[in-house]
C-alpha cells in the first residue's frame, strides 16, 4: 500500500487534501493523471449502466436537499456509527473495528468512553439571514435524488416497469475511522443505479445486477481471483435492505467492500409517500394495477474502483535485466493511452512527433515526452500504465514510419505514421 500511495503522489495521481497547511483528515484531490483515471472509471461505468441500455437513463441531482428527504429515508435517525473515544490518548475510533476489545487500536490503552451513536452527515445551515437558516445536510448518499425524482424522470422518460434510473456524484460522510488512504473518505463519489422491478421479480432481478456488476470489474481486467462476493448476515443489513451482497476486492489492507448490491424493496418510495404525501406509485397500463414498485440498488465507490484498478495493476517486473515498476491497467482505463517521443531532441523529429500528438489528441488522451533516454522515458510510461509509445527516429524522417512499442510485452512495430490512427482503432475500449 505504501508503494501505491508513494506513486500515486509522485506521477500525480492523488495529493492529500490541504497538504501545504498539513492536510486535512480523509479528503483528497485527484492530480493530473489521477483525474484522468477517474473520469475513465467514470465514462466507462456509465456506458455500461446508462448509454448502452435501452431501460436504464441518468441524472444528475443537488447534494443539497430538502431536509425531510433524510428524515423520511431514515438517514437521521439510523445512519450512525458506534463511537469511542480513548481518554489516554484522544483519539477517536468505531467500536466495530476494534481489533481487542476494550483496548484503544491507536495507543493500546485501556481507559475507554462507553459507545455512543455519531451520525455520520456532515451538517450545515442554508440561508443567511440570522434566526431563519436551515439545518441542511451534505448527501450521504446519491440514491435519494433518484427516489424523490422517481416520478419526474419516469413521467418525462414514458418509462415502464422494469427501468433504472442512474447517477454518480459526490457524497459526504464524517467517517471516524480514516487511515486507508482513498478507500474511506469523508467526501468521496459514488455511481449508483436504482433499478425498479414489479414486486416479487425481485430476486430475479437482484441476481442479474450482481453478475452484471461482477463482469464489469473483470472485462476492465480485475483479477478475478481478487474478486468476492460476501452475502450480508441479516444483522448487518442496513435498515432498508431485505438482501445485500457486496462485491469485495483483496485490498493490501485487507478483503473489503467495493460495491453492494442491495434489494431496497419498496421501502425508500413508501418512505417518500409517506413524508411528502406525494403520490409516487406505478400504474401498470395492462393489468390496471397500481403498486409501489421495488428496487434494486448497485452502489459503488468511484475512489474505492478506482484505488481497485490502481491495486490490481501494480507489479514490478525486470526487463532487460532493469527492474521497473508497471501499471498493467486495461488500455480502456490508462490514463494516458498514447505517448509520442523524438528519439532525439532535433527539429525534424520533435516537429514530426508534435504533429503526430495533434493528429491523435483528438481521438484518446495522448502525452508528449522529449526529455531522458528512451528507456527512462518508457520507464516513466509504464509506471503510469501507458500501453503504448510511439517513437519518431531518424529514419521516420525518410520512411514516414515510427515505432509502436507495447508496455506489457515490451515488443515493437514498425508502421507508417499515418497509419497510426487506424491502428490504434478500438484498442481502448
Ligand atoms: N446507497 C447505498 C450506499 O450508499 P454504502 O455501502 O454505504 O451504500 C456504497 O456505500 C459504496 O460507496 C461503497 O461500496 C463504497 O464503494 C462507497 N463508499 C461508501 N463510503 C465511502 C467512504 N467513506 N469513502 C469512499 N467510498 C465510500
Amino acid at each position: 500500500m505504501d508503494k501505491i500511495v508513494s506513486l500515486a503522489k509522485r506521477r500525480g495521481f492523488i495529493f492529500q487534501s490541504s497538504e501545504i497547511y498539513g492536510g486535512f483528515a480523509a479528503t483528497w484531490d485527484y492530480g493530473p493523471l489521477g483525474v484522468e483515471l477517474k473520469n475513465n472509471v467514470k465514462k466507462l461505468w456509465w456506458n455500461r449502466i446508462v448509454r448502452s441500455r435501452l431501460d436504464v437513463v441518468g441524472m444528475d441531482s443537488a447534494i443539497l436537499m430538502h431536509p425531510d428527504v433524510w428524515e423520511a429515508s431514515g438517514h437521521v435517525e439510523g445512519f450512525t456509527d458506534p463511537m469511542i473515544d480513548c481518554l489516554t490518548c484522544k483519539s477517536r475510533f468505531r467500536e466495530d473495528m476494534m481489533e481487542k476489545p476494550g483496548q484503544c487500536p491507536n495507543c493500546g490503552g485501556k481507559d475507554l468512553t462507553e459507545a455512543r451513536m455519531f451520525n455520520l452527515m456532515f451538517k450545515t445551515e442554508a440561508g443567511s439571514v440570522e434566526g431563519s437558516t436551515q439545518d441542511v445536510y451534505l448527501r450521504p448518499e446519491t440514491a435519494q435524488g433518484i427516489f424523490v425524482q422517481f416520478k419526474n424522470v419516469m413521467t418525462a422518460s414514458r418509462l415502464k416497469l422494469p427501468f433504472g434510473i442512474a447517477q454518480m456524484g459526490k457524497a459526504f460522510r464524517n467517517e471516524i475511522t480514516t487511515k486507508s488512504f482513498i478507500f474511506r473518505s469523508r467526501e468521496f463519489e459514488q455511481m449508483e443505479l436504482e433499478y425498479f422491478v414489479k414486486p416479487g421479480e425481485d430476486e430475479e432481478w437482484f441476481d442479474y445486477w450482481v453478475s452484471e456488476r461482477d463482469k464489469w470489474y473483470k472485462q476492465y481486467g480485475i483479477k478475478s481471483e481478487h474478486l468476492h462476493l460476501r452475502e450480508h448476515d441479516k444483522d448487518e443489513l442496513s435498515h432498508y435492505s431485505k438482501r445485500t451482497i457486496d462485491i469485495e476486492y483483496d485490498f493490501p489492507f485487507g478483503q473489503k467492500e467495493l460495491e453492494g448490491i442491495a434489494n431496497r424493496t419498496d421501502f425508500d418510495l413508501k418512505a417518500h409517500i409517506e413524508k411528502s404525501g406525494k403520490d409516487l406509485v406505478y400504474f401498470d397500463e395492462q393489468t390496471r394495477d397500481k403498486f409501489v414498485p421495488y428496487c434494486i440498488e448497485s452502489s459503488a465507490g468511484v475512489d474505492r474502483t478506482v484505488l481497485t484498478f490502481l491495486c490490481d495493476a501494480y507489479e514490478e517486473d525486470v526487463i532487460d535485466n532493469e527492474e521497473r515498476v508497471v501499471l498493467r491497467f486495461h488500455p480502456a482505463v490508462s490514463p494516458v493511452k498514447v505517448a509520442i517521443f523524438p528519439l532525439m531532441r532535433k527539429e525534424p523529429q520533435i516537429n514530426m512527433a508534435k504533429d503526430i500528438f495533434d493528429s491523435l489528441k483528438g481521438c484518446f488522451n495522448c502525452m508528449y515526452d522529449q526529455t531522458g533516454s528512451i528507456g527512462k522515458r518508457y520507464r516513466r510510461q509504464d509506471e503510469i500504465g501507458t500501453p503504448y509509445c510511439v517513437t519518431v527516429d531518424f529514419d521516420s524522417i525518410e520512411d514516414k514510419a515510427v515505432t509502436i512499442r507495447n508496455r506489457d510485452k515490451t515488443d515493437q512495430v514498425r508502421i507508417k505514421a499515418a497509419e497510426l490512427k487506424s491502428w490504434f482503432d478500438g484498442k481502448f475500449e
